[in-house]
């Protein structure tokens, strides 16, 4: 499809390095996705997102269509100039958010009916609608339409849910049609069962898509889990597309993915993990809460270069995080993404070098228990 390519530069061992290009920008893999929910990375400005080296950011269909509805933002000029983020912007599909965050719904071989958690409004949403949806928005990489079921489900409730977002994968790519410049990505289901995941893959390859997507993980299985399914998950999915692993996850998660070979990732926890205090740093976790921080002159972490780090001692977070000031918020947050980008600014490079298996060593070796 022409404007939207992905080619591979370097792999070492199952791990990739590429870069995925795009009419707004090239996205360099593997990519942490930055999630800007309602059209903001909370308690950063879209140049602070930027500096701290993102190429893409996530926007979610169902907060949009809600509040401020997506015929506005079309109205606009469309979200990039809403959000004043003129770079990639991927899309979800509304699928898996409808089923955390709405009320009332009803499921049917068509979609979805709900009922709004902003305002009690009722909604459908279903491949068709998603993809206007994702249309008007403006979004580079749209997602298809899927059904992600809450854990635990049986074998019988997991295949149900696989096939029907099969169907609706199909219906995606129906109503989604050829548009230059934008790609669409199929979402793989069937949990942790792997004859449903080798059914799901075959499914998508059939139908055929710009980039696929891994679905349905890291919703309560755990790590070891997770990283059991990615261990044959990623070589039933095409070797010159694009891997996205939607919603993962901590940086061991974010390491193991890209060993197993996905190439994007996404996750809300360096942003909202900023706001309620929680620092990651090479060394590990850091509760700023914790008083054991009041009198402490260091930085979060002396070799980060981040504003908080190259500003600010842990006294001072300390202090604004208990005051509820904002600026508590913006400085987490900020060092948070920025130490996710550096994380995989460094595997890129590993990549390239033929040297992963040492810098996960190093990873691994640095990392602390508990609080430092
Ligand atoms: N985000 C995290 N997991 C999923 C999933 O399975 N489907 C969709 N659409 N979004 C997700
Ligand atoms: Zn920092």
């Amino acid at each position: 499809m022409s404007g939207f390519s992905f080619t591979l530069s370097a792999t070492d061992g199952r791990a990739r390095s590429g870069v995925i290009r795009t009419p707004r920008g090239e996205i360099r893999t593997p990519a942490f996705m930055p999630v800007g929910t309602a059209g903001t990375v909370k308690a950063m400005l879209p140049e602070s997102v930027r500096a701290t080296g993102a190429d893409i950011l996530l926007g979610n269909t169902y907060h949009l269509m809600l509040r401020p509805g997506a015929e506005r933002i079309a109205r606009l000029g469309g979200l990039h100039r809403f959000m004043n983020w003129s770079r990639p912007i991927l899309t979800d599909s509304g699928g898996f958010q409808v089923m955390s965050l709405s009320e009332l719904r009803k499921l049917t071989e068509e979609g979805v009916t709900f009922s709004s958690h902003v305002d009690g409004s009722r909604h459908f949403l279903s491949p068709e609608t998603s993809m206007e949806i994702q249309r008007l928005l403006g979004s580079d990489i749209v997602m298809a339409f899927d059904e992600c079921p809450a854990l635990p489900a049986t074998h019988e409730r997991q295949a149900e849910a696989m096939r029907l977002s099969m169907r609706w994968a199909q219906r995606s790519r129906d109503a989604f049609g050829d548009r230059p410049g934008h790609a669409l990505f199929g979402i793989m289901q069937g949990g942790v069962e792997r004859d449903l995941r080798e059914e799901s893959a075959a499914a998508l390859r059939r139908i055929g898509f710009d980039g696929y997507a891994i679905g349905g993980l890291a919703v309560g299985e755990g790590q070891e889990a997770m990283l059991s399914v990615l261990d044959y998950a990623t070589h039933l999915l095409p070797a010159e597309q694009p891997r996205y692993l939607m919603g993962v996850g901590k940086p061991d998660d974010i390491v193991g993915a890209v060993q197993r070979g996905v190439d994007m990732m996404d996750c809300v926890l360096p942003s909202r993990s900023g706001r309620t205090g929680q620092a990651w740093t090479r060394r590990g976790q850091i509760n700023i809460k914790n008083a054991r921080h009041a009198d402490d002159p260091r930085p979060l972490d002396e070799t980060c270069t981040c504003p908080a780090c190259t500003g600010y001692s842990r006294a001072y977070l300390h202090h604004v995080f208990r005051a509820g000031e904002m600026i508590s918020g913006m400085l987490l947050t900020w060092h948070n993404l920025h130490y996710y980008q550096q994380i995989m600014q460094q595997m890129r490079e590993a990549i390239a070098a033929g040297t992963l298996e040492d810098w996960v060593a190093g990873f691994h070796a640095e990392r602390a228990g508990g609080d430092i």
